[in-house]
């Protein structure tokens, strides 16, 4: 199964969200598509064979020497059929990829649109592997050829940037959204072994947090979905080691949850506690709801009835209460869990930082992450329940 945002529904309700403030993207800056040039003595490929690539935009003044990471997302697949046909679009393949990409949000190098990190080197690293950097394994029957090789893809380009200034970074943060959220789980203690022992390094999940949550017909649909991803990838090997040999289910190390108390490294986890794309398809899969029941209710949270209400605050209380380690934890850890309905908040403008971009205690989210990754303020905001919000923009009347 291929799992990715761009279903009809999610496109629907993105256009809904942002139609009536779409024109901040009036500014667009546009950065070039860089392929990765040592990837083949890596045998470092996209689904498809062809070479992988990330968006390099310099820094500049104060920020010259710092490195800002942003993994790209676009969900996943998990069988031989969906890889197939993700190996012909731009999620598979560097061959269909936009060759410009346009900086925004946390990539922005407008010090007004992004006040910490506009001047930083900023990198997109493009998604072509389907299992968020992680894989390492082939499949040829003779007629088909797949290449899962996310786990080296994420090698080569970091082998590739160390020359090019990482290597000497004085700040560093690894960054990413949806399945790029995660990867930032899965390598963010891998990044700081590579960077200078005196640099500062930390990690920013968005919308990365997916958890082992039960669907509305009480189905593990993420768990089993993960299961097939991570055996048919070869993802388990590349999984926090200290993870994988304190699970007795060693697969389960893909979820975020479960790495977490693992990660030595100073993170920030943001994300909405009612996620879209969790749900849509790990709440209320499709399957789980062959009636429809729930159609107006994802389109418009207004539209959902008291019964659908109350599952989504029960997904919103688990989420809470698997990150309550977290909360407490003394380490040097952020979050920004807010209530809007939303997913990937990081990388659009809106979201971001704008005038009316969302808050959760006034603090905007590029506030929040800056606060945190600076050591301002401690950052570990937790937003009332929905619908108390009114900064969100999903809100429908
Ligand atoms: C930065 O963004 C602000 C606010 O949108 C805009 O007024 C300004 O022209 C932008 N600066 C540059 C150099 O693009
Ligand atoms: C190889 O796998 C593809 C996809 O599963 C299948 O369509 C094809 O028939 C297989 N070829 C052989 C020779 O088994
Ligand atoms: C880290 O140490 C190296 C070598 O001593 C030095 O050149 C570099 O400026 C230091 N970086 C930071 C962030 O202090
Ligand atoms: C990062 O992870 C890869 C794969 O596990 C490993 O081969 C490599 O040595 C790691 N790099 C560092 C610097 O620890
Ligand atoms: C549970 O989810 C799995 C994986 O998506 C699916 O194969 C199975 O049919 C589902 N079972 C029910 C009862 O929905
Ligand atoms: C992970 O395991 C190594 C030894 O294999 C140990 O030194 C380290 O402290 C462990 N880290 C955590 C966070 O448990
Ligand atoms: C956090 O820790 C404090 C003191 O250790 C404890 O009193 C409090 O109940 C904990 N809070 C949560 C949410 O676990
Ligand atoms: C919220 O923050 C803005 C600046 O970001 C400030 O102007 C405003 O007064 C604050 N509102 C409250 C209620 O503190
Ligand atoms: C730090 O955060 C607290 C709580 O959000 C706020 O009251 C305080 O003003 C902040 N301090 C600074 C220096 O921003």
């Amino acid at each position: 199964m291929n799992m990715d945002s761009n279903t009809v529904v999610l496109s629907l309700l993105v256009f809904l969200t942002c139609a009536p403030r779409c024109i901040y993207s009036e500014e667009r800056h546009l950065v070039k598509m860089n392929l990765v040039r040592n990837a083949l003595s890596l045998g470092a490929y996209c689904l498809d064979g062809s070479l992988p690539a990330y968006h390099l935009d310099r820094g500049f003044g104060a920020g010259a020497r710092n490195w800002l990471l942003q993994f790209e997302g676009g969900g996943w697949c998990n069988d031989i059929k969906s890889c197939l046909d993700r190996a012909q679009t731009h999620r598979g393949s560097t061959h269909y990829m936009s060759k410009v990409e346009v900086f925004s949000g946390i990539l922005s190098n407008n010090a007004s649109l992004n006040p910490d990190f506009y001047n930083w080197n900023r990198v997109k690293l493009r998604y072509c592997d389907g299992a968020s950097f992680a894989g390492d394994a082939k499949f040829d029957n003779g007629t088909s050829l797949l290449y899962f090789r996310g786990q080296r893809i994420w090698q080569a380009i970091i082998l590739d940037l160390l020359p090019k200034g990482l290597g000497q970074a004085k700040k560093a943060l690894l960054s990413g959204c949806s399945a790029g959220g995660l990867a930032t789980f899965l390598h963010c203690d891998n990044f700081t072994n590579y960077l200078p022992k005196n640099a500062s390094v930390k990690c920013l999940s968005d919308a990365g947090f997916f958890l082992d949550a039960r669907d509305i017909g009480l189905n593990h649909t993420m768990r089993y979905f993960y299961k097939d991803l991570v055996a048919l990838q070869g993802v388990e090997q590349n999984l926090d080691k200290n993870c994988t040999t304190s699970n007795p289910y060693p697969a389960q190390c893909f979820f975020p949850q479960y790495a977490l108390p693992y990660i030595r490294t100073p993170f920030f986890i943001l994300n909405s506690a009612y996620d879209v794309f969790q749900f849509h398809h790990a709440l209320v899969p499709p399957a789980a709801d062959p009636h429809g029941h729930w159609y107006h209710c994802k389109l418009n949270p207004a539209a959902c009835n008291a019964i659908q209400i109350y599952t989504l605050q029960g997904f919103r209380k688990y989420m809470l209460e698997t990150l309550r380690f977290f909360l407490n934890s003394s380490r040097r850890g952020g979050m920004f869990i807010n209530s809007c309905f939303a997913h990937c908040q990081s990388e659009l403008q809106d979201t971001w930082f704008a005038p009316d971009s969302p808050r959760v205690n006034n603090k905007t989210i590029a506030q929040a992450v800056g606060d945190w990754y600076f050591g301002r303020n401690i950052s570990k905001e937790i937003d009332c329940a929905y619908p108390c919000d009114n900064t969100c923009h999903n809100l429908i009347g």
